[in-house]
């Protein structure tokens, strides 16, 4: 029997295409299951040309998971699990949100499974998104460095991102409201090779912003600042990557668990207006056990 969804892959890493889908019509269980295992599968998924008030899309977000809670960033009036990310044309200068590599709110003890974003008005030219598989970073590693890595443990915090001190950095941004707080420089740990609780498959699960810290056998602090650089450079190499050019009515779902991604600020005097909704996960990072 024909498939309801067609998913067409975009790189031979990461990142597909569906189409045959109305995202505010009622999905049946089967629809959402496929959908469900091509997120996991491809890692980002491309669901172009739909219509979605907030309402909408936090009902759509629901069929993948509960609400996933967002800290420091106030959400839309009316609607406490939508966030607004938006950068006025009238703000060239303005640092952008998401505007580093960063796997969201990993520094959480269970970060979010799926982001959802939705696009209201992006530029003619720039403001691309790029994501990089932290699957595909672990697994063209040569088998000495994954046995050490198997051993570590990565030390993430919001620190860099939320502390007081980044607060006027986040107020450049006049239609967004971030609140920073002390509260940000709480660490938690999470094991760096890490298994998709729902494909079991291995993940490098580092992202420059939040892990601030790494633990391990024999890792004395000069090895500790090597390793962070090289695992920064590795696992954002442009062959793990994918890239997309929004168009309005884009709207992209993607899995933490197994990507980070970037915000390009390459948009100056254009306006960007996407609406994000987050889904949880139902169990923290586990360590992967080959
Ligand atoms: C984010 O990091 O959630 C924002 C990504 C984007 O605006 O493209």
């Amino acid at each position: 029997m024909k498939s309801p969804l067609n998913v067409e892959p975009l790189t031979g890493v990461l990142g597909a295409r569906v189409s045959g889908i109305d995202l505010k019509s009622e999905l049946d269980k089967q629809v959402i299951t496929l959908l469900r295992n091509a997120i996991c599968e491809f890692e980002v998924v491309i669901v172009p040309d739909q219509s979605l008030t907030p309402e909408e899309q936090v009902k759509f977000s629901h069929l993948l998971g509960p609400y996933s809670p967002v800290p420091f960033v106030k959400p839309i009036d009316e609607h406490p699990e939508v966030i607004k990310v938006v950068k006025e044309n009238t703000e060239p200068e303005a640092f952008n949100f998401g505007g580093v590599w960063h796997s969201d709110f990993s520094f959480l003890s269970t970060p979010p499974a799926f982001t959802i974003l939705y696009a209201i008005d992006v530029p003619a030219i720039g403001g691309d998104t790029v994501w990089a598989s932290t699957t595909a970073a672990y697994c063209h590693l040569d088998n000495d460095t994954k046995n050490r890595l198997h051993k570590i443990t990565g030390i993430h915090s919001a620190s860099a991102s939320y502390s007081p001190d980044q607060q006027d950095l986040h107020s450049q941004l006049s239609n967004m409201t971030i609140e920073t707080s002390e509260t940000a420089k709480s660490t938690q740990e999470h094991p760096l090779v890490c298994k998709h609780p729902e494909t079991g498959k291995p993940s490098l699960f580092f992202n420059p912003t939040y892990v601030r810290g790494l633990k391990g056998p024999e890792l004395e602090t000069a090895k500790e600042e090597e390793l962070m650089k090289w695992l920064s450079q590795w696992t954002t190499g442009i062959q793990f990557t994918f890239r997309h050019k929004w168009s309005p009515g884009d709207l992209v779902i993607w899995d933490n668990r197994s990507t980070q991604h970037i915000a390009l600020n390459d948009y100056k005097g254009e306006r960007r207006e996407l609406n994000r909704t987050t889904v949880s996960d139902s169990t923290k990072p586990s360590l992967y056990r080959p």
